[in-house]
């Protein structure tokens, strides 16, 4: 095959440590639950994983509230125990990337808690503070938090304000401190000291402020941007769009500021001291890929998955563009979905099971042939799907708290109407345990414990690894072919992309040709209900059939009246 690095080559694998598997029975995952998996994960067929944060944390945003950036949260169990699972990982062949928070620590960290003793404590530099705006009381300026209020938390110690992009318990760390920098570094080199391959960066763009901090001049209200753009709003896609812009518009002094590339570089050559690591932005801001070699490796292309209707036009349309985009070098990033949005077959489903097996299929498939690197998130793989909370007492996630507190002031909806709003804006809905069997609690905690969040049901109805496991025909088992598949398919992983069938509404079509493996693949995803007759002799006369969910593997079909079925995958091998 191509000399590709193995970051270019793997499929990657989010774990939530939370939700994914309770090993000492609390109700809460852990390292003990992520260890007693990884031969599970081994035999899924994924070659790298990416941990949510695994750090000392109140746990206000589930982990993204860092205490410690080099200790280990003490519900999901000892540093000893994370150095077993990196090693299983290891031993297993798949890579293990953390999570690293630069932007903000937790309110608890120590360094906040010297930072806001006095005005003159030698760490109060370390985060940013400001006096209220001149001759006032109120804050330095008018900007929000991402996460709803304003940005700027009052602290009566010292009377300044301090800054927030996320929740005031996460206050932004001054990046423009070299102190802070060195802190920071001397954190990543921790890790990678201890073997980890990698650090996916959360929300990377949101490190630098602009130094003179303008006021933003909207005057729409965050939480109806965050109603419009919720999966469940019934939103038009226009109105969508609209509801972008506005937050863009929100946010402009508070994000993608030039001088991160230079940080990002800075941080290159750190990770460059070691060898063959990676560096993958929470952004889709493709300018983080610097020339394409000295910024970060990969940057996720979020904006296939901005809208409701992901349809062969939606996803040609968005190739183009997004491969257009990227510079010399840069390898693409994909995905369906992460702990921050809903899942994708609540999100792009048909809610029609039927339908819905197919398409889960097609989705996969999709991942599996665009050119780039997959990232999948668990439980996808058994079809898990939202589960909506009824019961405010169970949120976790305190953005679906503070919307419930909104929508309750500003509307004359019932309890359960709120409820339902703010459910479906709420994150937990895609956080639910891991479901592992059609037992209690879905075999994720033992039987009569409560879990931190509840269990989504459908685990009794088929939608969990047990069942799955057991039956050749799961979407488990369509996983574990693929995904073998993809592995042995070159052209899959190093080829380039040339779309076909450009117009056509129902079925998504393209070649991935790579010479240096002389290997080529006809990809057609049928992504409707519909059987298709596809006139492909432009690809090739024929065929040979490597993977389908319709045709016989190893049959040569011909191209000029290629017959599919309802939701069909079909990879066909033409001449490269
Ligand atoms: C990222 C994380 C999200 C978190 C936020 C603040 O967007 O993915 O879960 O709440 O950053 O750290």
């Amino acid at each position: 095959m191509t000399e590709l690095k193995w970051w270019q080559k793997a499929v990657f694998y989010q774990i939530y440590p939370r939700s994914f598997a309770d090993g000492n029975g609390d109700g809460i995952g852990d390292f003990a639950g992520m260890i007693a998996k990884l031969d599970y994960l081994q035999d899924l067929g994924v070659d790298a994983l990416w941990l949510s944060p695994h750090f000392p944390s109140p746990q206000f945003d589930v982990g993204y509230d860092v205490a410690d950036y080099v200790g280990v949260e003490p519900e999901y169990g000892t540093l000893d125990e994370f150095k077993r699972f990196l090693d299983g990982a290891h031993a297993r062949g798949m890579r293990v990337v953390l999570d690293l928070v630069l932007n903000h620590t937790s309110d608890q960290h120590s360094w906040f808690k010297e930072s806001r003793r006095s005005r003159t404590d030698p760490k109060r530099d370390w985060y940013v503070w400001r006096p209220a705006a001149s001759g006032t009381d109120g804050p330095p300026n008018n900007w929000q938090s991402a996460f709803g209020g304003s940005a700027w938390e009052l602290d009566p110690t010292t009377g300044e304000y301090y800054y927030h992009f996320f929740f005031k318990e996460q206050p932004d760390l001054n990046w423009r401190n070299p102190e802070v920098k060195q802190a920071l570094w001397d954190a990543t080199r921790f890790w990678l000291d201890l073997g980890v391959d990698g650090y996916r960066l959360d929300a990377i763009g949101t490190i630098y402020e602009a130094p003179e901090m303008p006021n933003h001049s909207v005057t729409e209200d965050l939480s109806a941007v965050r109603r419009t753009l919720s999966p469940y709003s019934g939103a038009s896609e226009a109105d969508r769009a609209t509801a972008r812009q506005i937050y863009e518009n929100l946010f402009e002094h508070q994000h993608d500021r030039p001088e991160v590339h230079d940080l990002m570089k800075e941080l290159r050559r750190v990770i460059d001291e070691y060898n063959d690591r990676v560096l993958i932005g929470e952004t889709d801001d493709v300018t983080f890929y610097g020339t394409g070699d000295d910024e970060l490796h990969l940057n996720f292309n979020f904006p296939l998955i901005n809208t409701n209707h992901l349809t062969p036009a939606w996803i040609r349309d968005n190739q183009t563009e997004r491969l257009g985009l990227l510079p010399d070098g840069a390898w693409p990033c994909n995905t369906l979905g992460n702990h921050d949005r809903s899942r994708f077959l609540t999100q792009f489903g048909r809610n029609d099971p039927i339908q819905d097996a197919g398409l889960a299929r097609v989705w996969l498939a999709l991942m599996l042939t665009l050119k780039g690197t997959p990232f999948l998130y668990n439980g996808e793989e058994i079809g898990m799907t939202d589960w909506l909370l009824t019961d405010l007492a169970d949120f976790r996630d305190n953005v679906g708290v503070w919307l419930a507190g909104r929508v309750a002031a500003e509307t004359a909806l019932s309890p359960a109407e709120i409820v339902h709003l703010a459910a479906t804006n709420s994150r937990d809905r895609c956080r639910t345990p891991m479901q592992w069997t059609a037992g209690p609690n879905a075999g994720f905690s033992p039987e009569g414990v409560r879990t931190w969040l509840p269990v989504n049901p459908n685990a009794g109805d088929g939608v969990n690894v047990a069942t799955q496991q057991a039956d050749g025909h799961s979407l488990l088992s369509f996983y574990k072919r693929m995904l073998r598949f993809r592995r042995s398919t070159p052209a899959l992983i190093a080829g380039d992309y040339e779309a076909m069938l450009p117009d056509h509404a129902d079925v998504l079509a393209f070649v991935r040709r790579s010479a240096a493996d002389a290997q080529a693949c006809l990809v057609v995803l049928n992504i409707s209900e519909k059987p298709q007759t596809l006139a492909l002799g432009a690809v090739a006369e024929a065929a040979t059939c490597l993977f389908s969910t319709g045709h016989v593997e190893g049959a040569v079909d011909t191209l000029a009246d290629l017959a599919l079925a309802p939701f069909e995958v079909y990879v066909g091998s033409v001449p490269a």
